[in-house]
């Protein structure tokens, strides 16, 4: 009786969710001039949209109902069983021995005391910072511990790699603000030979997927947020992702919170809109959180190598987007390494760090959900006005209200991208910062949207 009810509810939502996908994905939604047929779209959209939410959380209700009663006839050895894949993972790894336990204060890391929230209910997050042979680790560090509101809500783990002792030093002189653990497997890489000058990004995926195990697995974290050693951070890091945390969890459109807009330079931003957040398909990094439930999906298939760009692929991706702030909440102050310097000096370095503290977790988020996001922001992309590049750039435009350059080709994104001073990279078919296929910013005094035709129905990968 109660396996057929599930059933019930699972093929329900599968009908739902393939009723959805024809009606709201895939469908043509009508001549970019006809802009009525688009808003009777819009408006029918929005109503089975809400009909389906409805229907929908009774489901989930029911779903957790019998979750639960099922919950309490399961033996509990029979739980653990989610931990093979990393075991194997592990293994693949080849990790020789634990990670020193030198430096391990006792008290606050150890498995036993593990909790996944403060008495309080709020969520405990780990802040894992990857450092390697750059003694600057010392200025994110200095930050992120200036800023934290709460020891025991973020703790913070340096992972090094490279087993650089001047670093080690700069890391170990934070004592128990922080816990130091180290990469433990210094062998060489077997590295296809017309890979070799790529050598820094072998070890930083090997040291990415040790260290990712070490916080969810051996540490046992339910959510963690990936720093790197050569990021500033803003005044309310740590607010930004308690305040999108709950997205997180309760949308599984997404997969991650990230601090970093890619097209986040003065003059591509607004600098007023503080709190303003987006979606984007395009997966950021650079300051970003994820849970566990992630991590343990990923870990199996890890690369070798490029995992940034290996994430991004629709295997990996699956549809899944990020939040992403209009104003970043990240910077980096330069690296010299693996990462292309120029790409420093002609882009990263004028990235605009928020200054200004924004209350996320006062706010309400709900609109950057799915369900409400994506209606919103159809509806606002394409009901704006079209302009030219050339209109948009002399400020002659005289509708209030953001405005929209259509592109429909892979080379004509590129050049308007290119002049209007946007990254104009994609990867796996996504541009930068990129939302169903649309490209938001700031130029002029107005939001401008390089948008693709309203029956954009997903990426193509072969675009790069
Ligand atoms: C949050 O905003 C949404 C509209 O976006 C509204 O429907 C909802 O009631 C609000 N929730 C709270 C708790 O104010």
């Amino acid at each position: 009786m109660r396996n057929r009810s599930i059933a019930f509810v699972l093929i329900s939502l599968f009908v739902w969710g393939v009723i959805t996908y024809f009606l709201f994905l895939d469908r043509p939604i009508g001549k970019e001039q006809d802009k009525n047929l688009l808003t009777i779209q819009i408006t029918k959209l929005e109503s089975e949209v809400k009909h389906q939410i409805a229907i929908n959380r009774e489901l989930l209700k029911h779903i957790g109902e019998q979750l639960k009663k099922a919950a309490e006839k399961v033996p509990p050895e029979v739980k653990d069983t989610r931990k093979d894949p990393i075991q194997n993972y592990v293994h693949k790894a080849g990790e020789r021995n634990q990670e020193p336990k030198e430096d391990k204060p006792k008290t606050s890391f150890s498995k036993e005391t593990q909790k996944k929230t403060l008495p309080n209910g709020s969520p405990i997050i780990a802040v894992l910072v990857f450092s390697c042979n750059r003694i600057t680790v010392q200025r994110c560090l200095d930050q992120l511990i200036k800023l934290r509101p709460n020891v025991d809500q973020f703790p913070i783990i340096v992972s090094q790699d490279c087993e650089h002792q001047q670093t080690a030093d700069v890391i170990r002189s934070y004592k128990n603000q922080l816990l130091h653990i180290q990469q433990p497997d210094q062998s060489e890489i077997d590295i296809p030979p017309r890979e070799k000058k790529f050598r820094g990004y072998f070890k930083i995926a090997r040291h990415y997927g040790w260290a990712l195990n070490q916080v969810f697995v051996e540490f046992g974290y339910e959510t963690a947020i990936i720093v790197e050693d050569d990021l500033d951070i803003a005044p309310d890091f740590f607010e930004y992702f308690l305040g999108t945390y709950p997205l997180l969890v309760s949308d599984k459109s997404l997969w991650c919170v990230s601090a970093w807009n890619d097209n986040g330079k003065s003059g591509l931003v607004d600098e007023h809109a503080h709190n303003l957040l987006y979606r984007t398909d395009f997966f950021p990094g650079l300051g970003w959180m994820l849970k566990r439930d992630l991590w343990l999906e990923l870990a199996p298939k890890w690369p070798r190598a490029y995992w940034d760009d290996w994430i991004r692929q629709p295997e990996q991706r699956k549809n899944r987007a990020c939040i992403r702030p209009e104003l970043s909440r990240t910077r980096t102050f330069g690296k010299i390494g693996v990462s292309n310097g120029l790409f420093f000096e002609k882009h990263l370095k004028f990235i605009k760090l928020n200054e200004q503290f924004v209350p996320f977790t006062a706010m309400n988020l709900t609109y950057l959900l799915k369900d409400n996001y994506d209606i919103a922001f159809v509806n606002e992309v394409y009901q704006s006005k079209v302009v030219s590049y050339s209109e948009l750039k002399s400020g002659n435009i005289v509708v209030p209200g953001p405005v929209r350059i259509p592109y429909y080709t892979r080379q004509t994104y590129k050049s308007t991208a290119k002049m209007l001073g946007l990254m104009d990279d994609f990867r796996s078919g996504v541009p930068r910062t990129g939302y169903r296929g649309v490209v938001t910013f700031f130029y002029n005094k107005r939001r401008v949207h390089l948008a693709p035709g309203a029956n954009w129905n997903g990426y193509d990968i072969t675009w790069s």
